[in-house]
């Protein structure tokens, strides 16, 4: 099928990359048009592993293409993925403001029947806005548009394994035809008919993926209540660490034997600093004042914003219990990112920590394998080193603020030579604590006995 995908970031760029290679005719546009150049270069604005075999493989293959005006692109599609940023308004909302003007260049644009899938992340009920919108903006051409919501649930770091392996698709719709039409699309995913570009083998060997009909207003709240359960179980499990460390227990015994639960399940249990990013944070936030607005009390979900937000605060008291005075001492940080396997530092826990030691008056000296370029750009102020030994360099203490693996195998003996004290505070629990100790170094995480 012929697909238009309209905003070519973390979201569009792998939707449109997953969609050319399962088989289908697509053209992905951005109204940045430097990012469209850098494409069309052979470049890769984002960092998502196996994207840039991807993007390059079905470019070649002539099925992925990228235009800098989107109106080209409208024209093109039978169904037009709207995949643009919805990011948080200053008082929590959702700034649906390029929803709205891709569906007026939608609405004026399109010349033959379109279905609209609504792909971004949004509250309930904007699905029908959107509706409205195409049917005010296009009443001069007679176009029909079909609009459905198909959320999203990938992860960036794995989002070509999210989109083809999922464990559902769901589709809110309004009539049998728009669901005919999405199955033709995920047709080859649901059906496991693909080659696959991320494993080896065996990948498609599992169970088929769910294949969810829902209505709009349940595919759109489906989505927000998936991200803010996520966020829900992570502060939970951050109030259980701190429990366990006044308690003598150990925060890593305790979720693993939780998780093998098949109620509660293993992942998203992870103490440390908390959650980050540019989707669970403000889907949090955005469910929080959907909720309100519908006169629903959820401060269930204000209590995990909050605990969230108190992480940096008690990795401090971590910090200077051991360290005392944190003005002036020399601070290596390993990660910017807000979590491994992506360049994103979109409200990540690692730049606000970063933030707090230098309006504190330390020195940072910080490493990231892939984020440092985006850090630069917000945070000039600090040195980056080229490794994390070099981070680690002349430091009285060594802060880990990413779970990046590589960070798991560092030559410790070479880490505690460079160090000026051998501290190291881990904020994510990559580390073991025994193994730290025997390596000669005081270590402190969150949960644990240190
Ligand atoms: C999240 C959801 O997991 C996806 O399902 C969803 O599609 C996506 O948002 C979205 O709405 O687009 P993502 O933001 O890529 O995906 O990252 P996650 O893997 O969910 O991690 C979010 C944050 O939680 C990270 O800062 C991570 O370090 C933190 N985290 C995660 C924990 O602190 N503890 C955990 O146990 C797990």
């Amino acid at each position: 099928m012929k697909i238009s995908v309209i905003g070519s970031g973390y979201v569009g760029l792998v939707t449109g990359a997953c969609l050319a290679e399962i088989g289908h005719e697509v053209v992905c546009t951005d109204n940045d048009a430097e990012k469209i150049k850098i494409l069309e270069a052979g470049g890769m604005p984002i960092y998502e592993p196996g994207l840039e075999k991807v993007i390059p493989k079905v470019h070649k293959e002539g099925r992925l293409s990228f235009r800098s005006n989107p109106a080209d692109a409208v024209t093109f599609g039978e169904a037009i993925f709207i995949c643009v940023g919805t990011p948080p308004l200053p008082n929590g909302d959702a700034d649906l403001s390029a929803i709205d003007h891709v569906a007026r260049l939608i609405a004026t644009e399109a010349r033959s029947p379109k279905l609209v899938v609504e792909k971004s992340t949004v509250p309930a009920q904007t699905g029908q806005e959107l509706k409205r919108a195409l049917s005010v903006y296009g009443r001069k051409t007679g176009v029909t548009f079909r609009v459905a919501s198909n959320p999203e649930f990938l992860r960036e770091g794995t989002a070509l394994g999210d989109f083809l392996h999922p464990d559902r698709i769901v589709v809110g719709v309004e009539d049998e035809i728009a669901e005919q039409q999405l199955k033709e699309i995920y047709r080859p995913v649901l059906e496991r008919k693909f080659k696959c570009p991320v494993h080896a083998s065996g990948c498609l060997d599992g169970p088929a993926p769910a294949w969810v009909v829902t209505t709009i207003n349940s595919a759109e709240l489906i989505k927000h209540a998936s991200n803010s359960f996520l966020a829900l179980k992570i502060s939970y499990a951050n109030m259980v660490a701190d429990l366990a460390e006044r308690l003598g227990a150990d925060i890593g015994e305790v979720t693993r034997a939780m998780g093998l639960d098949p109620r509660i399940g293993p992942s998203f249990l992870s103490a440390g600093l908390g959650f980050g990013g540019f989707c669970l944070p403000k889907d949090l936030q955005a469910f929080v004042h959907l909720a309100e607005r519908s006169g629903v009390d959820f401060s269930l979900l204000r209590e995990a914003e909050k605990i969230n937000k108190k992480r940096i605060d008690h990795f401090f008291e971590k910090m200077r219990g051991a360290l005392w005075v944190v003005r002036g001492k020399q601070i290596g940080v390993l990660g910017l990112a807000f979590k491994p396997n992506t360049d994103d530092i979109r409200f990540s826990p690692a730049i606000e920590l970063v933030n707090r030691l230098i309006s504190e008056g330390a020195r940072v000296c910080a490493f990231d394998p892939e984020a440092m370029d985006r850090a630069r750009a917000i945070l000039p102020e600090i040195q980056y080193a080229k490794t994390a030994y070099e981070a680690a360099q002349d430091a009285e203490a060594l802060l880990i603020a990413t779970e990046w693996p590589e960070f798991g195998k560092l030559d410790w003996e070479r880490i505690r030579n460079a160090m000026a004290r051998p501290l190291i505070l881990d904020g994510r629990n990559l580390l073991s604590a025994s193994k730290m100790k025997a390596e000669g170094f005081e270590y402190r995480s969150f949960g644990r006995q240190d």
